[in-house]
C-alpha cells in the first residue's frame, strides 16, 4: 500500500480523493463534524502539495436515487468554513462530466461531487462507472478507511485504473488496529450495538474466537431477546435471524466466549414518549426497545471492571434523544473510570459511537477512536477488506 504522504511529484496533479463524509444529518444540520474535521489534515497537505482535488463520498443510503435529504450540500458548507481555498459542491451529473478539463471552468481548487450512492453504479462496483471517474482525474487516493469493507465502484474498481495510495488518517487507522491486533492483553471485551444490525450480526460469529466477552446491546441485541421468547413490539430487527444466532450461540458455548445481552431495556411508544424500564418478559407488542436498562448496566459495569482490554462499537439505545442516552453513557463513563485509571486499553469505532463520545468531550479518555464502524468489526475479524486489497494489489 504506498501513502499519498510519501509522494513528492504531486504538484498540478487532479487528486480523486474518496472521502467519508457519511456523518449523522439532522433535516440537513450535521450532528457531528468528526468524519470532517479528521480528513483536514490530508486536505491541507494536498493543497500544500499545490494539486486540484475532487472529492467523492457518500452521505446515507440513498440506494441509487437521488435523495435530496442526503445531499453532501450542507457537508460542504461546513468544508468551507474550516479549509482556506475554494470549495464547490458540483451537482451536474457525474456521467454527464466529459474529462478532467471539467476542472478549468472552475476557480476553486476543491470540487466535491454530489452523493456517489445517488448512482446505482456505485454499489454495485460497476467498472464503466470506476473507469469513467478515474477518467476525471490523474491520481487516486482512499482516505475513506470506513468505507473500505465496501465492494464499491469509488472504493475498489477505481484502483485499476489510476496510481492508485492511501489517505493519512487510513494509513493511521491501520497502523492503529494492526497494534491493537498484535499486542491485546486479555481478557479482552467486545462491545456491540447500533443499529446496523445487517451489517454486524454476522461479525458477532467471526469475534466469537478472538473475544473472552461479547456484550450485545443496541438494536441488535433485540433479536436475540426476541429469540430468548420475549415480545419486542415496534423494535427494529433483522429478519430471519434465527440460524445466524443459533450459530452464535453454539459457537460461544464452543469457544468459551461468554455472551451478554440486555436483561431489562428502556421502552417506549413511540421516540418522543417518555421512557419506562422493563424486564424482558413485560415487553408488550407496543413498545419500541430504546434503550438498555439499570439492571443491565450493572451487569456490563462488572464485565468492564474484569477486562483488561476493550473494544466498543455501536451505542447502546437511541442516544440521539437524551432519554434514551443513559446506557451509551454509562458504558462510556465506566470505560474512561478504568482508562483514566490506566486499567484498561481502550479502543471506540462507529460515527454513532464516536459522536456520543465527542458529546462528552471525551476523545482523549480513550486509547484509540476510530471514525470506522463496520470497517473496524471487520478488520479486528482477520477480513481482507476490499478497498485495502485493491489498494494493495496496484501498487
Ligand atoms: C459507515 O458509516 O460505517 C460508512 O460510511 C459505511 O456506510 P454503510 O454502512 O452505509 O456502507
Amino acid at each position: 500500500m504506498r501513502s499519498i504522504s510519501k509522494e513528492v511529484n504531486l504538484k498540478g496533479k487532479k487528486i480523486l480523493l474518496r472521502l467519508d463524509l457519511n456523518v449523522p444529518l439532522d433535516n440537513g444540520k450535521i450532528n457531528d463534524t468528526s468524519r470532517i474535521d479528521k480528513i483536514l489534515p490530508t486536505l491541507n497537505f494536498l493543497i500544500n502539495q499545490k494539486t486540484k482535488i475532487i472529492i467523492l463520498s457518500h452521505v446515507g443510503r440513498p440506494k441509487g436515487k437521488i435523495v435530496k435529504e442526503l445531499s453532501l450540500k450542507p457537508i460542504s458548507e461546513d468544508l468551507k468554513k474550516k479549509i482556506n481555498v475554494g470549495i464547490r459542491l458540483i451537482e451536474e451529473n457525474i456521467n454527464e462530466i466529459k474529462n478532467k478539463d471539467f476542472f478549468n471552468k472552475f476557480d476553486e481548487k476543491i470540487l466535491i461531487l454530489e452523493n456517489i450512492r445517488f448512482y446505482p453504479e456505485e454499489e454495485k462496483n460497476d467498472q464503466n462507472f470506476a473507469e469513467h471517474l478515474a477518467s476525471l482525474g490523474d491520481i487516486y487516493v482512499n482516505e475513506a478507511f470506513s468505507c473500505s469493507h465496501r465492494s464499491h465502484a469509488s472504493i475498489d474498481q477505481i484502483s485499476k485504473f489510476l496510481p492508485s495510495f492511501s489517505g493519512l488518517q487510513l494509513d493511521l487507522e491501520v497502523r492503529a488496529l494492526n497494534k491493537i491486533t498484535t499486542e491485546i492483553s486479555k481478557p479482552i471485551t467486545c462491545i456491540i450495538g447500533g443499529s446496523k444490525i445487517s451489517t454486524k450480526i454476522n461479525i458477532i460469529k467471526n469475534l466469537i474466537t478472538k473475544f473472552d466477552n461479547i456484550v450485545i446491546v443496541g438494536a441488535m441485541a433485540n433479536n436475540f431477546i426476541e429469540y430468548f421468547g420475549n415480545k419486542i413490539g415496534k423494535s427494529i430487527k433483522e429478519n430471519q435471524s434465527k440460524p445466524i444466532i443459533e450459530e452464535i450461540l453454539f459457537l460461544s458455548q464452543n469457544e468459551s466466549c461468554n455472551l451478554i445481552f440486555p436483561e431489562d431495556v428502556i421502552v417506549a411508544k413511540n421516540f418522543n414518549d417518555l421512557p419506562v424500564v422493563k424486564e424482558l418478559k413485560n415487553i408488550s407488542s407496543e413498545d419500541m426497545i430504546l434503550d438498555i436498562g439499570p439492571n443491565t448496566i450493572k451487569n456490563i459495569y462488572k464485565v468492564i471492571d474484569d477486562s483488561n482490554t476493550i473494544l466498543w462499537n455501536g451505542p447502546a439505545g437511541y442516544f440521539e434523544n437524551p432519554n434514551f442516552a443513559n446506557g451509551s453513557i454509562e458504558i462510556a463513563k465506566k470505560i474512561i473510570e478504568r482508562n483514566v485509571a490506566n486499567k484498561i486499553y481502550s479502543v471506540v469505532g462507529g460515527g454513532d459511537t464516536v459522536s456520543l463520545i465527542n458529546s462528552l468531550d471525551a476523545v482523549n479518555n480513550f486509547n484509540f477512536v476510530s471514525t470506522a464502524g463496520g470497517a473496524f468489526l471487520e478488520y479486528l475479524e482477520g477480513k481482507k477488506l476490499p478497498g485495502i486489497t485493491a489498494l494493495n494489489s496496484h501498487d
